[in-house]
């Protein structure tokens, strides 16, 4: 069901879960957001419903506090924010089901739009017990009154099985937002018959974080398809090899799950790409001595902090000519200058691989700030995720409850 499905909602109670869990840094008293993408995504829905009539009453979360108020988690500089991309004011509640809430709600007229307080400043939200969320969504539902309706429209939180997420659509009339819609649409693309080459690079710190993607795309990618891999993870597969990494990051419990993949591949004619130089230094810090150094001979004393210039070259030769690519997780540790390199590399390519007609999708929280604060234009880009492990779980082929929930 769509917003369409919901019927006229003029001066109904609307409930939007939205994902607004933005990269925000410095001191509480004066927060600064850093990437408001996933603002913006979630804007045009919220705009739809207002501008259909409805009482929209926003609900997100921010960050993982532990089921308690915590001031560096709360949701108030967020409203403020979306009360500029939006251009309209946004009512912000200071608490999620309790007073301010019930006031907040209340106090809507018809058009007009609050955004309620972390939903994970309550137990209930991401409780494993399914009385105690069931118990807060209840909380969440009674605040629409008679007549509200929901929309899931969070797209970075489907994979939660969460009360906000999960429990309330199935107490009241709910729809899919335009932005689950969409990020949804794109992501079949690359898992129902993807226009080949495919291609997909796979970087962020832990294979442990990628094994069930990995595991599913050797089994949809065929002969000719490329996996190119780079982030912290790479050293698991260099030391698979048998090369030394030197004090780079590793995990030693996936070395043989690292060589299974790679046997695999191999086998199926797939490309796993590895670097072949890095750029190594002596501690975990932009002015400790960044080296282009080969993969296969990284010093002892030295740890991997990004892919090095000739592996982004290759990279890039290894996108150019592929018709569906997605992306997931920096080459390196881009925020620090001498380590961005790799990332900028890929995200050129993958410029370069949508000027030349390719589906070119960015998925993931991290991925998707990288190429925003490394400056690209993000009508460079086929698609940018608003969802890390939301996309992630849907290219492993696992059932999300948000989207089950809303029968999506
Ligand atoms: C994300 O940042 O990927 C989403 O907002 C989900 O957040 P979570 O991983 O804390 O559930």
């Amino acid at each position: 069901k769509t917003i369409d499905d919901l019927g006229d909602l003029r001066g109904r109670r609307v409930l939007v879960r939205s994902d607004l869990n933005v990269p925000m840094e410095g001191a509480p008293e004066a927060p600064r957001i850093t990437d408001d993408g996933r603002i913006r995504a979630s804007v045009p829905t919220i705009r739809e419903l207002a501008s259909r009539g409805a009482r929209v009453v926003v609900v997100a979360h921010f960050g993982r506090p532990k089921g308690a108020p915590e001031a560096k988690y709360s949701l108030a500089p967020v409203a403020a924010r979306l009360a500029e991309v939006l251009g309209a004011p946004v009512v912000f509640a200071g608490d999620t089901v309790g007073p301010e809430a019930q006031a907040a709600v209340t106090g809507l007229g018809d058009g007009d739009v609050a955004l309620l307080e972390n939903l994970r400043f309550n137990p209930g939200e991401t409780s494993k017990d399914d009385a105690e969320r069931g118990a807060f969504a209840d909380a969440l539902v009674a605040l629409l009154g008679e007549d509200g309706a929901y929309v899931g429209d969070g797209f970075g939180a489907v994979h939660r099985k969460h009360a906000s997420v999960f429990d309330v659509p199935q107490r009241v009339p709910a729809a899919v937002g335009g932005l689950v819609l969409a990020e949804v649409e794109v992501l079949r693309r690359l898992t129902v018959d993807p226009a080949r080459p495919y291609a997909v690079v796979l970087g962020g710190s832990k294979v442990s974080d990628k094994l069930g993607v990995i595991d599913n795309l050797l089994r949809l990618m065929v002969r000719g398809d490329r996996l190119l891999i780079g982030g912290g993870m790479l050293f698991t597969f260099l030391k698979a090899q048998g090369h030394e990494v030197g004090k780079s990051l590793l995990e030693e419990d996936q070395l043989e799950t690292a060589r299974g993949y790679l046997a695999r591949a191999e086998e199926a004619g797939i490309e796993i790409l590895l670097p072949t130089d890095v750029v190594a230094a002596t501690a975990f810090a932009a002015d400790a001595d960044p080296q282009v150094v080969a993969a296969d001979a990284i010093p002892a004393d030295r740890l991997g902090l990004d892919i090095g210039p000739a592996s982004g070259a290759a990279f890039a030769a290894a996108l150019a000519d592929a018709r569906t690519v997605f992306w997931n997780g920096p080459m390196g540790v881009f925020e620090m200058e001498p380590y961005a390199g790799g990332t900028r590399a890929v995200a050129q390519a993958l410029a370069d691989a949508t000027a030349a007609g390719a589906l070119t999708v960015v998925g993931g929280g991290d991925s998707a700030a990288a190429v925003r604060t490394l400056g690209f234009d993000e009508a460079s880009f086929g698609h940018i995720s608003t969802g890390g492990g939301a996309s992630l779980e849907y290219l492993e082929g696992k059932t999300l409850p948000g989207l089950s929930a809303l029968g999506a």
